[in-house]
Protein backbone atom coordinates (compact mmCIF):
# COMPACT_ATOMS: atom_id res chain seq x y z
CA UNK A 1 0.00 0.00 0.00
CA UNK A 2 2.66 2.85 0.97
CA UNK A 3 5.01 1.52 -1.30
CA UNK A 4 2.28 2.76 -3.99
CA UNK A 5 1.64 5.71 -2.77
CA UNK A 6 5.04 6.84 -2.76
CA UNK A 7 5.34 5.42 -6.77
CA UNK A 8 2.45 7.81 -6.98
CA UNK A 9 4.11 10.22 -5.41
CA UNK A 10 7.39 10.14 -6.94
CA UNK A 11 5.12 10.26 -9.95
CA UNK A 12 4.72 13.81 -10.08
CA UNK A 13 7.94 15.08 -8.42
CA UNK A 14 9.75 17.35 -10.54
CA UNK A 15 13.34 15.84 -11.02
CA UNK A 16 12.36 12.60 -9.49
CA UNK A 17 12.86 9.19 -11.59
CA UNK A 18 11.74 5.42 -10.75
CA UNK A 19 14.82 3.09 -11.43
CA UNK A 20 13.93 0.43 -9.44
CA UNK A 21 11.69 -1.37 -7.10
CA UNK A 22 12.04 -4.84 -5.06
CA UNK A 23 9.71 -7.01 -3.27
CA UNK A 24 9.85 -10.47 -2.22
CA UNK A 25 5.66 -10.90 -3.32
CA UNK A 26 4.73 -10.86 -7.44
CA UNK A 27 1.41 -9.76 -6.84
CA UNK A 28 2.70 -6.73 -5.01
CA UNK A 29 5.35 -6.47 -7.85
CA UNK A 30 2.30 -6.27 -10.19
CA UNK A 31 0.51 -3.45 -7.86
CA UNK A 32 3.27 -1.62 -8.14
CA UNK A 33 3.66 -1.82 -12.07
CA UNK A 34 0.18 -0.61 -12.44
CA UNK A 35 1.14 2.64 -10.47
CA UNK A 36 4.23 3.21 -12.45
CA UNK A 37 1.40 2.62 -15.47
CA UNK A 38 4.05 3.92 -18.77
CA UNK A 39 7.18 4.12 -16.97
CA UNK A 40 7.63 0.57 -15.82
CA UNK A 41 9.22 -0.32 -18.93
CA UNK A 42 12.15 1.67 -18.08
CA UNK A 43 11.97 0.07 -14.21
CA UNK A 44 14.01 -2.65 -13.24
CA UNK A 45 12.40 -5.21 -10.86
CA UNK A 46 13.69 -7.20 -8.12
CA UNK A 47 12.27 -10.12 -6.31
CA UNK A 48 14.92 -9.83 -2.96
CA UNK A 49 16.42 -6.55 -1.53
CA UNK A 50 19.52 -8.15 -1.94
CA UNK A 51 19.68 -8.68 -5.57
CA UNK A 52 18.45 -5.15 -5.49
CA UNK A 53 21.84 -4.18 -3.40
CA UNK A 54 23.54 -5.97 -6.36
CA UNK A 55 22.16 -5.15 -9.00
CA UNK A 56 20.34 -1.51 -8.59
CA UNK A 57 21.65 1.87 -9.77
CA UNK A 58 20.08 4.50 -7.34
CA UNK A 59 20.55 7.66 -5.70
CA UNK A 60 17.88 7.05 -2.74
CA UNK A 61 16.11 4.11 -1.67
CA UNK A 62 12.42 4.45 0.12
CA UNK A 63 11.89 1.27 2.49
CA UNK A 64 8.04 0.30 2.64
CA UNK A 65 8.41 -3.08 3.60
CA UNK A 66 6.70 -4.39 7.07
CA UNK A 67 8.13 -2.58 10.40
CA UNK A 68 9.82 -5.70 11.80
CA UNK A 69 11.85 -5.92 8.42
CA UNK A 70 12.72 -2.46 8.56
CA UNK A 71 16.43 -3.45 10.05
CA UNK A 72 16.87 -6.88 8.34
CA UNK A 73 15.89 -4.63 5.22
CA UNK A 74 18.63 -1.41 6.11
CA UNK A 75 21.45 -4.04 6.69
CA UNK A 76 21.54 -4.97 3.36
CA UNK A 77 21.35 -1.84 1.60
CA UNK A 78 23.47 0.63 3.83
CA UNK A 79 26.37 -0.56 2.33
CA UNK A 80 24.88 1.30 -0.96
CA UNK A 81 26.00 4.48 -1.54
CA UNK A 82 22.30 6.43 -1.38
CA UNK A 83 20.24 8.31 0.53
CA UNK A 84 17.69 5.87 2.53
CA UNK A 85 14.15 6.69 3.79
CA UNK A 86 12.47 4.31 5.55
CA UNK A 87 9.23 4.41 6.79
CA UNK A 88 7.82 4.79 10.35
CA UNK A 89 8.43 3.06 12.71
CA UNK A 90 11.64 2.63 12.46
CA UNK A 91 11.87 -0.63 14.26
CA UNK A 92 9.73 -3.03 16.66
CA UNK A 93 11.50 -2.93 19.66
CA UNK A 94 14.10 -0.29 20.67
CA UNK A 95 17.11 -2.35 20.58
CA UNK A 96 16.85 -2.09 16.50
CA UNK A 97 15.96 1.21 16.32
CA UNK A 98 19.67 1.41 18.27
CA UNK A 99 21.09 -0.33 15.63
CA UNK A 100 19.84 1.90 12.79
CA UNK A 101 20.43 5.19 14.22
CA UNK A 102 23.85 3.72 14.87
CA UNK A 103 24.61 2.54 11.42
CA UNK A 104 22.84 5.76 9.52
CA UNK A 105 25.33 7.81 11.59
CA UNK A 106 27.85 6.35 9.56
CA UNK A 107 26.14 5.97 6.52
CA UNK A 108 27.70 8.18 3.37
CA UNK A 109 24.58 9.61 2.47
CA UNK A 110 21.19 10.86 4.32
CA UNK A 111 18.96 8.90 6.05
CA UNK A 112 15.32 10.24 6.74
CA UNK A 113 12.57 8.32 9.16
CA UNK A 114 9.61 8.90 7.37
CA UNK A 115 7.55 10.78 9.84
CA UNK A 116 5.15 12.32 7.45
CA UNK A 117 2.33 13.35 9.31
CA UNK A 118 4.60 16.30 9.71
CA UNK A 119 4.14 17.80 6.81
CA UNK A 120 0.38 17.43 6.08
CA UNK A 121 0.12 21.43 5.43
CA UNK A 122 -2.78 21.86 7.90
CA UNK A 123 -0.30 20.23 10.78
CA UNK A 124 2.83 21.89 9.42
CA UNK A 125 0.96 25.51 9.93
CA UNK A 126 -0.59 24.29 13.23
CA UNK A 127 3.44 23.69 14.23
CA UNK A 128 4.56 27.12 12.75
CA UNK A 129 2.53 28.65 14.46
CA UNK A 130 2.80 27.16 17.88
CA UNK A 131 6.53 27.31 17.48
CA UNK A 132 6.01 30.96 16.53
CA UNK A 133 4.10 31.71 20.02
CA UNK A 134 0.78 32.23 18.97
CA UNK A 135 -0.65 30.16 22.11
CA UNK A 136 1.66 31.74 24.47
CA UNK A 137 3.57 29.83 26.65
CA UNK A 138 2.59 26.27 25.21
CA UNK A 139 1.28 24.37 28.55
CA UNK A 140 -1.51 21.35 26.92
CA UNK A 141 -1.26 19.57 23.24
CA UNK A 142 -3.71 17.05 22.90
CA UNK A 143 -3.92 14.97 19.63
CA UNK A 144 -6.94 12.61 18.55
CA UNK A 145 -6.76 10.15 16.12
CA UNK A 146 -10.38 8.93 15.45
CA UNK A 147 -10.56 6.89 12.21
CA UNK A 148 -11.47 3.48 10.43
CA UNK A 149 -10.11 -0.02 11.61
CA UNK A 150 -6.17 -1.19 10.16
CA UNK A 151 -6.67 -1.97 6.71
CA UNK A 152 -5.44 -5.39 5.67
CA UNK A 153 -2.30 -5.63 4.55
CA UNK A 154 0.31 -8.62 2.59
CA UNK A 155 0.36 -11.61 4.36
CA UNK A 156 -1.48 -9.85 7.29
CA UNK A 157 1.11 -8.28 8.64
CA UNK A 158 -0.24 -5.62 10.66
CA UNK A 159 -2.75 -7.85 12.99
CA UNK A 160 0.36 -8.61 15.32
CA UNK A 161 2.17 -6.98 17.55
CA UNK A 162 5.50 -8.91 17.20
CA UNK A 163 5.33 -7.49 13.66
CA UNK A 164 3.66 -4.14 14.30
CA UNK A 165 5.63 -3.20 17.62
CA UNK A 166 1.87 -2.97 18.78
CA UNK A 167 -0.40 -0.31 17.77
CA UNK A 168 0.83 2.04 20.22
CA UNK A 169 4.73 1.94 18.00
CA UNK A 170 3.18 1.02 14.55
CA UNK A 171 0.61 3.79 14.33
CA UNK A 172 1.23 6.43 17.29
CA UNK A 173 4.59 6.71 16.51
CA UNK A 174 3.02 9.45 14.32
CA UNK A 175 1.94 11.10 16.93
CA UNK A 176 4.91 11.05 19.94
CA UNK A 177 6.41 12.38 17.11
CA UNK A 178 4.62 15.47 16.51
CA UNK A 179 4.61 15.66 20.14
CA UNK A 180 8.31 15.95 20.86
CA UNK A 181 8.42 18.03 17.72
CA UNK A 182 5.88 20.82 18.67
CA UNK A 183 6.47 20.48 22.62
CA UNK A 184 10.24 20.59 21.94
CA UNK A 185 11.19 18.75 24.67
CA UNK A 186 12.08 15.06 25.53
CA UNK A 187 9.55 12.34 27.43
CA UNK A 188 9.53 11.81 30.65
CA UNK A 189 6.72 9.33 32.11
CA UNK A 190 4.35 7.54 30.24
CA UNK A 191 0.88 6.24 30.88
CA UNK A 192 -1.42 4.50 28.71
CA UNK A 193 -4.69 3.09 29.01
CA UNK A 194 -5.60 0.65 26.00
CA UNK A 195 -7.23 -2.49 24.51
CA UNK A 196 -8.49 -4.42 21.80
CA UNK A 197 -12.01 -4.13 22.59
CA UNK A 198 -14.46 -3.69 19.08
CA UNK A 199 -11.65 -4.87 16.14
CA UNK A 200 -10.38 -7.99 14.93
CA UNK A 201 -12.36 -10.02 17.71
CA UNK A 202 -13.10 -12.82 15.45
CA UNK A 203 -10.39 -13.03 12.89
CA UNK A 204 -8.18 -15.68 13.45
CA UNK A 205 -4.79 -16.18 11.36
CA UNK A 206 -3.45 -20.03 11.47
CA UNK A 207 -5.58 -20.00 14.78
CA UNK A 208 -4.44 -16.70 16.33
CA UNK A 209 -6.32 -13.31 17.25
CA UNK A 210 -4.73 -10.55 16.45
CA UNK A 211 -3.71 -8.62 19.86
CA UNK A 212 -3.49 -5.06 18.78
CA UNK A 213 -4.83 -2.14 20.52
CA UNK A 214 -7.93 -0.78 18.59
CA UNK A 215 -8.71 2.34 21.64
CA UNK A 216 -6.52 4.29 24.18
CA UNK A 217 -6.08 7.41 26.44
CA UNK A 218 -2.08 7.99 26.27
CA UNK A 219 -0.95 11.09 28.50
CA UNK A 220 2.87 12.23 27.96
CA UNK A 221 4.96 13.86 30.29
CA UNK A 222 7.78 16.26 28.79
CA UNK A 223 11.02 17.46 30.42
CA UNK A 224 9.93 20.96 30.04
CA UNK A 225 6.54 20.58 31.55
CA UNK A 226 4.47 20.29 29.25
CA UNK A 227 1.93 17.72 29.17
CA UNK A 228 0.28 16.02 25.84
CA UNK A 229 -2.03 13.50 25.54
CA UNK A 230 -3.42 10.95 22.86
CA UNK A 231 -7.21 10.19 21.90
CA UNK A 232 -7.07 6.87 20.06
CA UNK A 233 -10.06 5.37 18.71
CA UNK A 234 -9.65 2.48 15.24
CA UNK A 235 -13.52 1.91 15.13
CA UNK A 236 -15.00 5.79 14.85
CA UNK A 237 -14.58 6.17 10.79
CA UNK A 238 -17.55 7.90 10.64
CA UNK A 239 -16.22 10.58 12.32
CA UNK A 240 -15.81 14.15 10.25
CA UNK A 241 -11.84 14.93 10.55
CA UNK A 242 -9.73 12.12 11.25
CA UNK A 243 -6.93 13.99 13.20
CA UNK A 244 -7.72 16.88 15.92
CA UNK A 245 -5.11 18.55 17.71
CA UNK A 246 -5.43 21.40 20.04
CA UNK A 247 -2.35 23.29 22.17
CA UNK A 248 -3.34 25.36 24.71
CA UNK A 249 -1.09 27.75 26.36
CA UNK A 250 -0.89 30.96 28.53
CA UNK A 251 -2.44 33.23 25.71
CA UNK A 252 -4.89 31.05 23.66
CA UNK A 253 -5.53 27.81 22.42
CA UNK A 254 -5.29 26.90 18.77
CA UNK A 255 -7.00 23.52 17.10
CA UNK A 256 -6.41 21.79 13.88
CA UNK A 257 -8.77 19.74 12.12
CA UNK A 258 -7.37 16.70 9.37
CA UNK A 259 -8.92 16.59 6.57
CA UNK A 260 -10.90 19.95 7.25
CA UNK A 261 -7.61 22.07 6.65
CA UNK A 262 -9.53 24.46 9.41
CA UNK A 263 -6.78 26.43 11.64
CA UNK A 264 -9.14 27.74 14.72
CA UNK A 265 -7.67 30.40 17.16
CA UNK A 266 -9.24 30.78 20.36
CA UNK A 267 -7.52 33.58 22.22
CA UNK A 268 -8.17 34.04 26.17
CA UNK A 269 -10.65 36.64 26.44
CA UNK A 270 -11.90 36.31 30.14
CA UNK A 271 -15.04 34.93 31.87
CA UNK A 272 -18.34 36.00 30.25
CA UNK A 273 -16.33 38.32 27.50
CA UNK A 274 -17.46 37.66 23.98
CA UNK A 275 -15.20 35.20 22.07
CA UNK A 276 -12.68 36.13 19.70
CA UNK A 277 -12.49 33.31 17.65
CA UNK A 278 -10.47 33.10 14.19
CA UNK A 279 -10.64 30.98 11.28
CA UNK A 280 -8.58 29.60 8.47
CA UNK A 281 -7.80 27.76 6.20
CA UNK A 282 -5.18 25.47 4.67
CA UNK A 283 -4.74 24.63 1.50
CA UNK A 284 -3.35 21.31 -0.05
CA UNK A 285 -2.18 21.40 -3.45
CA UNK A 286 -4.96 18.86 -5.29
CA UNK A 287 -2.29 16.92 -7.01
CA UNK A 288 -0.44 15.67 -3.95
CA UNK A 289 -3.66 15.41 -2.74
CA UNK A 290 -4.52 12.65 -4.78
CA UNK A 291 -1.38 10.70 -4.77
CA UNK A 292 -2.12 9.13 -1.46
CA UNK A 293 -4.35 9.04 1.27
CA UNK A 294 -2.65 11.23 3.65
CA UNK A 295 -3.49 14.72 2.97
CA UNK A 296 -0.63 15.52 0.88
CA UNK A 297 2.05 14.60 3.49
CA UNK A 298 3.78 11.95 1.38
CA UNK A 299 4.30 14.45 -1.42
CA UNK A 300 5.37 17.22 0.99
CA UNK A 301 7.75 14.96 2.62
CA UNK A 302 9.31 13.92 -0.59
CA UNK A 303 10.29 17.67 -1.98
CA UNK A 304 11.91 18.17 1.25
CA UNK A 305 14.08 14.37 0.98
CA UNK A 306 14.95 15.04 -2.57
CA UNK A 307 16.12 18.26 -1.29
CA UNK A 308 18.19 17.16 1.67
CA UNK A 309 19.34 14.32 -1.22
CA UNK A 310 20.65 16.65 -3.29
CA UNK A 311 22.03 18.75 -0.36
CA UNK A 312 20.07 22.00 -0.27
CA UNK A 313 17.92 21.28 2.71
CA UNK A 314 18.65 19.20 5.80
CA UNK A 315 17.02 16.49 6.87
CA UNK A 316 14.06 17.23 8.86
CA UNK A 317 13.55 13.64 10.25
CA UNK A 318 16.76 11.50 11.59
CA UNK A 319 16.97 7.84 13.13
CA UNK A 320 17.07 9.76 16.49
CA UNK A 321 13.71 11.26 16.14
CA UNK A 322 12.46 7.58 14.88
CA UNK A 323 13.92 5.76 17.86
CA UNK A 324 12.46 7.98 20.08
CA UNK A 325 9.04 7.72 18.57
CA UNK A 326 9.39 4.66 18.72
CA UNK A 327 10.14 4.65 22.58
CA UNK A 328 7.17 6.11 23.79
CA UNK A 329 5.37 4.37 21.62
CA UNK A 330 7.26 1.30 23.17
CA UNK A 331 6.23 2.55 26.71
CA UNK A 332 2.19 3.23 26.05
CA UNK A 333 2.30 -0.36 24.85
CA UNK A 334 4.18 -1.46 28.76
CA UNK A 335 2.21 0.69 30.35
CA UNK A 336 -1.06 -0.45 28.85
CA UNK A 337 -0.26 -4.36 29.30
CA UNK A 338 0.66 -3.69 32.85
CA UNK A 339 -1.14 -0.83 33.98
CA UNK A 340 1.47 1.43 35.14
CA UNK A 341 3.42 4.56 34.50
CA UNK A 342 6.49 3.68 32.67
CA UNK A 343 9.52 6.46 33.23
CA UNK A 344 11.36 6.52 30.29
CA UNK A 345 14.30 5.85 31.96
CA UNK A 346 13.42 2.21 32.49
CA UNK A 347 13.83 2.06 28.73
CA UNK A 348 17.31 3.77 28.52
CA UNK A 349 16.17 7.16 27.58
N1 LIG B 1 3.60 6.99 6.52
C1 LIG B 1 2.41 6.47 6.70
O1 LIG B 1 1.49 7.15 7.07
C2 LIG B 1 2.25 4.99 6.49
C3 LIG B 1 1.01 4.48 6.09
C4 LIG B 1 0.91 3.10 5.88
C5 LIG B 1 2.00 2.29 6.08
N2 LIG B 1 3.19 2.83 6.48
C6 LIG B 1 4.36 1.98 6.71
O2 LIG B 1 4.82 1.48 5.45
C7 LIG B 1 5.33 0.16 5.62
C8 LIG B 1 4.58 -0.78 4.68
O3 LIG B 1 3.23 -0.81 5.05
P1 LIG B 1 2.10 -1.12 3.97
O4 LIG B 1 0.84 -0.62 4.56
O5 LIG B 1 2.51 -0.65 2.65
O6 LIG B 1 2.10 -2.73 4.01
P2 LIG B 1 1.78 -3.74 2.81
O7 LIG B 1 1.60 -5.07 3.43
O8 LIG B 1 0.70 -3.17 1.96
O9 LIG B 1 3.13 -3.72 1.96
C9 LIG B 1 4.34 -4.22 2.47
C10 LIG B 1 5.13 -4.77 1.30
O10 LIG B 1 6.43 -5.17 1.76
C11 LIG B 1 6.75 -6.39 1.11
N3 LIG B 1 7.79 -7.08 1.88
C12 LIG B 1 7.63 -8.00 2.87
N4 LIG B 1 8.83 -8.39 3.34
C13 LIG B 1 9.76 -7.71 2.63
C14 LIG B 1 11.17 -7.68 2.63
N5 LIG B 1 11.88 -8.42 3.49
N6 LIG B 1 11.81 -6.89 1.75
C15 LIG B 1 11.11 -6.11 0.88
N7 LIG B 1 9.77 -6.09 0.83
C16 LIG B 1 9.11 -6.88 1.70
C17 LIG B 1 5.44 -7.14 1.03
O11 LIG B 1 5.47 -8.15 0.06
C18 LIG B 1 4.49 -6.01 0.66
O12 LIG B 1 4.40 -5.82 -0.73
C19 LIG B 1 5.18 -0.18 7.09
O13 LIG B 1 6.37 0.11 7.79
C20 LIG B 1 4.07 0.74 7.56
O14 LIG B 1 4.08 1.03 8.92
C21 LIG B 1 3.33 4.16 6.66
Amino acid sequence: MMGVEHLRNLAILPGAEIVAIADPVATSIDWATDALGDRAANVARFDSVEAFAKGADVDAIVIASPNNTHRDVLERLFDMDAAILCEKPLATTIEDARWIVDRAAVHSKPFWTGMEYRFMPPAAAFIEQVHAGRVGRLQMLSIREHRFPFLPKVGDWNRFSANTGGTMVEKCCHFFDLMRLIVGSEAVRVYCSGAMDVNHLDERYDGQRPDIIDNSYTTVEFANGVRAMLDLSMFADGAENQEEMSATGDAARLDVLIPAGELVYSPRVGFLNPKQVERAHVAVDPAAKAAGSHEGATYYQHAAFAAAVRGEGPVQVTAEDGLRAVAIGTAAEISAREHRVVQMTELGL
